[in-house]
């Protein structure tokens, strides 16, 4: 029985069960008649749910119910019928049974990967996710059409990518964005999805503060898991959110390269949604296999803010015949940037960059710690010949250049800047002219969250350089970690340099995004060879002062499997260059290659830092 529904089952003799129908049997070959056991086998489409069953015994015509108890069912992607059906044992132990895993954020070539616990095998985790079914609007509003529609992976995707946001039902996480959070917990402090999701079973279904794009795709992740559909979460960095349906988004600078807020067009510097697998038998033949899924609330689908599932295979093919959502996802990874330079209410400078959105697309690797590259399968990599063309801007690996008819200037960010240490960079710039030329060179930095526009500008420098006819000139830059330190924390630097010919006004921009790495914390195990189940075990975490000032904070420790909730610790002011180590003890519950992780939430500035360690926890 689920709810009202419910099939009547004879019990045979016989073994011989079908994929098809609901049955059920006694072994005839381990009959034991005090104590007998009955099987049932349910077909490869069966509703997911908590179900109920009685046992009837007839005896001489006379009805006597003995026995009453009930099982939670979930789709099975061992099971070759059932549409969730993944071919390989690897990949059903990553997407389906791994509890811990690597989010990745930053920018794109500053790639941070962040842990972070499912958790679903802890604690009041599934019946949360079992009773976000049943919180649902289609639930409430007809409980036999919902559960007649569970057996279907697409119609389930869809109600959860609907409830992981809170707007339109009573959804498990509200969404802010603008950097203040005291009547909730800042989104960058979780560190799984299991406090996120008791936390929202024990307010009685009341959304839990605060989330933004990536604990929205990790705590459905662990939704689907739970729920056996294969799932995995995936960054796209300079990720578009085109407001307008132009598949263009525009930038606008001032003519001293402060970034300006004319748009409501974005890119954010990562955006991060999940895939999960399920054959797609309604959008016809080829479309099987992973399915953009993003609960993010950014648009409306069909009234409601979910998106997906779009297969990805439709989103390369650019067939926005099918369903669901696919030129919302196409322009999150395809859309074309516009930068204007503008002076006065006029447009002094233009160019166009075809390579920087969607340009990587990441997810965890199966059964290792790194990323695996999916580019590749949203979209068609064009030849980079292409992205050189008459006045345009165009992106190489490492440097952003911009031209002019007759001046070029490059921004050329050397290493990869570290918390502590100056960010240096080199302008390149070149005068194509055959005169010497004067000209401006404006250079300016601003913070930015991931998906806002940038804030004001905290350092700038303007110059003057003479270049003889056909020179070109390099001029290094640094920001001191005194200057940024304080403004930056976990945030992205804008940096921009216009370029202004000071004879014809002329002027061309180049700009950069990059975020700083921060320190990480490392974690030591004792006896890291024989961790043992329900044995306590010690371990030591480290952390050394890279900033230029002292800092404080609070270092909180937390492992599914090997500790119950969290233990946090305060830690007093250290000095820069100074270390501090926090031993801790736990007991592991679960067997298995676990993640402990340790994060460290600085109290001066905005920036938390991170580490983690996979334990091995034998059964003894
Ligand atoms: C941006 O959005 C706001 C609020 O929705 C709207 O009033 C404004 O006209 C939009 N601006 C542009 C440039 O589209
Ligand atoms: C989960 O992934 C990690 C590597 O990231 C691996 O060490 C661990 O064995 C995996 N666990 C399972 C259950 O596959
Ligand atoms: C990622 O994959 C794409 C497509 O295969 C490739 O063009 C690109 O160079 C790769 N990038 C990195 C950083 O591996």
């Amino acid at each position: 029985m689920l709810g009202r529904l419910f099939v009547v089952m004879p019990v045979t003799f016989s073994k011989k069960v079908s994929p098809r129908h609901w049955m059920a049997y006694i072994d005839p070959e381990e009959l034991n008649p005090q104590n007998p056991s009955i099987f049932i086998s349910s077909p490869a489409s069966a509703a997911v749910g908590c179900y109920g069953f009685q046992l009837y015994v007839f005896k001489q015509g006379v009805k006597k119910t003995s026995a009453f108890s009930k099982f939670t069912l979930l789709c099975n992607p061992w099971c070759r019928e059932d549409a969730v059906y993944i071919p390989f044992e690897d990949q059903r132990e990553e997407y389906i049974q791994n509890d811990s895993g690597l989010l990745f954020v930053g920018t794109s070539k500053n790639i941070v990967s962040r842990p972070w616990s499912f958790d679903q095998f802890e604690p009041g985790v599934l019946e949360a996710c079992l009773n976000l079914l049943q919180v649902s609007p289609q639930h409430q509003k007809n409980r036999n059409m919902d559960y007649l529609n569970r057996n279907n992976p697409i119609y389930i995707s869809r109600v959860v990518s609907a409830m992981i946001n809170s707007k339109d039902d009573r959804g498990v996480l509200t969404g802010k964005w603008d950097g203040s959070f005291k009547d909730g917990v800042n989104p960058s402090l979780w560190t799984g999805s299991g406090d996120v999701l008791t936390q929202w079973a024990e307010s009685g279904y009341s959304p839990v503060k605060y989330g933004q794009c990536w604990v929205f795709a990790a705590v459905m992740c662990t939704v689907m898991r739970v729920l056996g559909i294969p799932c995995r979460v995936i960054t796209n960095f300079n990720s578009a959110h085109d407001t307008n349906d132009n598949l263009v988004i525009e930038e606008y600078y001032s003519e001293t390269g402060q970034k300006l807020k004319h748009s409501n067009d974005s890119i954010w510097n990562f955006h991060v949604w999940v895939e999960c697998w399920m054959s797609r038998r309604d959008v016809g033949p080829g479309m099987d296999g992973w399915q953009v899924l993003d609960p993010t609330p950014q648009e409306r689908s069909g009234g409601v803010f979910c998106c997906g599932p779009a297969p990805v295979k439709a989103v390369k093919d650019r067939r926005i015949d099918l369903f669901f959502d696919i030129p919302f996802v196409y322009a999150e990874v395809n859309a074309d940037v516009h930068a204007f330079v503008v002076s006065e209410g006029r447009v002094v400078s233009h160019s166009k960059d075809t390579e920087r959105v969607g340009s990587l697309i990441y997810t965890k690797a199966v059964g290792v710690h790194r990323h695996q590259n999916i580019t590749g399968d949203y979209k068609s990599i064009k030849s980079p010949s292409s992205t050189l063309s008459g006045s345009s801007a165009a992106m190489s690996e490492d440097s952003t250049l911009s031209r002019g008819s007759g001046m070029v200037v490059l921004l050329d960010l050397g290493k990869v800047p570290i918390a502590g240490e100056p960010v240096h960079f080199t302008v390149k710039v070149m005068n194509k002219h055959r005169v010497a030329k004067r000209m401006k060179v404006h250079l300016n930095a601003q913070a930015k969250e991931y998906n806002h526009s940038p804030s004001d500008t905290f350092w700038e420098s303007h110059g003057v350089v003479q270049l003889a006819p056909m020179e070109v000139k390099v001029i290094h830059q640094q920001i001191l970690p005194a200057e940024y330190e304080n403004v930056v924390g976990d945030d992205v630097i804008n940096l921009a340099v216009v370029l202004e010919d000071l004879a014809s006004h002329e002027r061309v921009l180049a700009s950069e995004e990059f975020n700083i790495a921060s320190p990480q914390l490392t974690i030591e195990i004792a006896n890291a060879d024989s961790v043992v189940l329900r044995k306590e075990q010690a371990a030591i975490v480290t952390f050394t002062n890279t900033f230029s000032h002292p800092v404080s904070g609070v270092l909180t420790v937390a492992g599914a499997g090997l500790i119950q909730g969290k233990v946090n610790f305060r830690m007093l002011p250290l000095r820069p260059g100074g270390s501090v180590m926090q031993r801790i003890t736990f007991i592991p519950t679960k067997w298995g290659t676990k993640m402990l992780q340790a994060r460290l939430s600085l109290s001066d500035i905005n920036s938390a830092i991170r580490g983690f360690k996979m334990v091995l926890v034998c059964r003894a």
